[in-house]
């Protein structure tokens, strides 16, 4: 087999060994139901709560702050739905380049009950406008909720979180923000941040697909949208993914012992792609704010790179020899329509648009060989 380069971790992430392992152990050993009162119960239950616990720990948060769901996904869902069934929100400011958990299930609501929905204006690279988003706050009249997302997932655009929720609390709003990109990147301290809601889904960490949580402030009150047994306080019936939850937990801690590591390499990464690529395309231009270091998530770099007779199949290009990269975002293939957040920007002229998302499991190497196959590309 010839070389393969993984260069698509905002679309998900290998799995890290020990999460693998501290999830097979559980598989081996722990094949109660959590909510049997039996000691095979028990000790799943165990198992479920030790899980939590970590979790909660890891972001100065509360155990029962954390709702375990099937990943950012649900999460959103959960957030933006009872937000408006139960704590009478009736006006929702979110952004035009919100992931589409998000946006469709805004939209969702907009159908159901009426909700209004309010587009705060983005800069020309993407960022948040955060005099607009003030005005839009200061006309709201019903109890409203913002839902903006910590780091846009196609170009890294980084929010300042602190500062957003703190505007959204000085106006009685709630605030809700998708960090399914930023989770184990970045600290979060939900004791300091005016934060209501927060999303994560594992396997964009190095966790397994189909689990994630929700940290829901501990005032706010409400109702499952999944209706059957007990668990999750109440919150979300059915019965939880002990192995999933597990390994989520493991793949945080893994996080957070090694942030400052992987940050740096990550970003000597991401620092060391932009350098080549200028180098080598020098008309190549980076969409969003992805490259700029402080304003934007380490793990993402979207080039806009020159126009080639390939550009419509540089990806398919890449991929046959062996580097999987994304055009836009990956979560929901099958879709044709382009990028709706490429296509909020003014980027000009068409031309080859690539997101390049990295891990701690990527090299120098690997950038040498996408930028030696991208050469051989263009010579063609
Ligand atoms: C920003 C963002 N939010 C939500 C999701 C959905 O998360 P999940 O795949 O865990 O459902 C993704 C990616 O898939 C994402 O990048």
């Amino acid at each position: 087999m010839g070389k393969k380069v993984y260069l698509d971790n905002a679309a998900t992430t290998p799995i890290d060994p020990e999460v693998i392992q501290a999830m097979t152990e559980v598989m081996q050993s722990e094949f109660g139901n959590p909510s049997s009162t039996h000691f095979f119960g028990r000790s799943a239950k165990g198992k479920l709560e030790q899980s939590r616990r970590t979790i909660a720990g890891l972001i100065n948060a509360q155990p029962r702050e954390i709702i375990f769901t099937s990943g950012g996904t649900e999460a959103d869902n959960m957030a933006l739905i009872s937000s408006v069934k139960d704590l009478g929100v009736k006006r929702i400011i979110t952004s035009g380049i919100e992931h589409h958990a998000v946006l469709h299930t805004i939209q969702a609501c907009a159908d159901a009950d009426g909700i209004q929905i309010k587009l705060v204006k983005i800069n020309e690279k993407g960022f948040i406008d955060l005099n607009h988003l003030q005005t839009l706050l200061e006309q709201s009249e019903s109890q409203t909720l913002v839902s903006l997302m910590h780091a846009n997932n196609e170009i890294g655009n980084l929010l300042p979180l602190k500062e957003t929720a703190d505007l959204c609390k000085k106006h009685n709003a709630l605030f809700h923000t998708d960090t399914v990109q930023t989770m184990g990147h970045y600290p979060f301290d939900m004791g300091q941040l005016k934060i209501d809601f927060l999303t994560c889904g594992a396997h964009k960490l190095h966790g397994p697909k189909g689990v994630g949580f929700l940290f829901k402030r501990k005032n706010l009150n409400i109702n499952p949208l999944t209706h059957g047994g007990s668990q999750e306080a109440g919150k979300r019936a059915g019965t939880e993914n002990l192995y999933g939850i597990v390994g989520m937990a493991k793949a945080l801690e893994i996080a957070y012992e090694q942030l400052d590591h992987h940050t740096a390499q990550i970003q000597n990464l991401k620092a060391y792609m932009i350098e080549e690529l200028q180098k080598n395309f020098p008309d190549v231009q980076f969409n969003g704010g992805s490259a700029e270091h402080n304003r934007s998530l380490y793990t993402i770099l979207n080039a806009q790179l020159p126009r080639t007779t390939k550009s419509e199949m540089l990806l398919f290009h890449l991929d046959i020899m062996g580097i999987a990269t994304s055009g836009g975002s990956a979560c929901s293939s099958g879709s044709n329509t382009g990028s709706h957040v490429l296509n909020a920007l003014p980027l000009g002229e068409s031309r080859p648009n690539i997101r390049f998302s990295f891990s701690k499991y990527n090299s120098h190497d690997d950038i040498d060989y996408t930028i030696q196959c991208l050469k051989k590309l263009y010579k063609q």
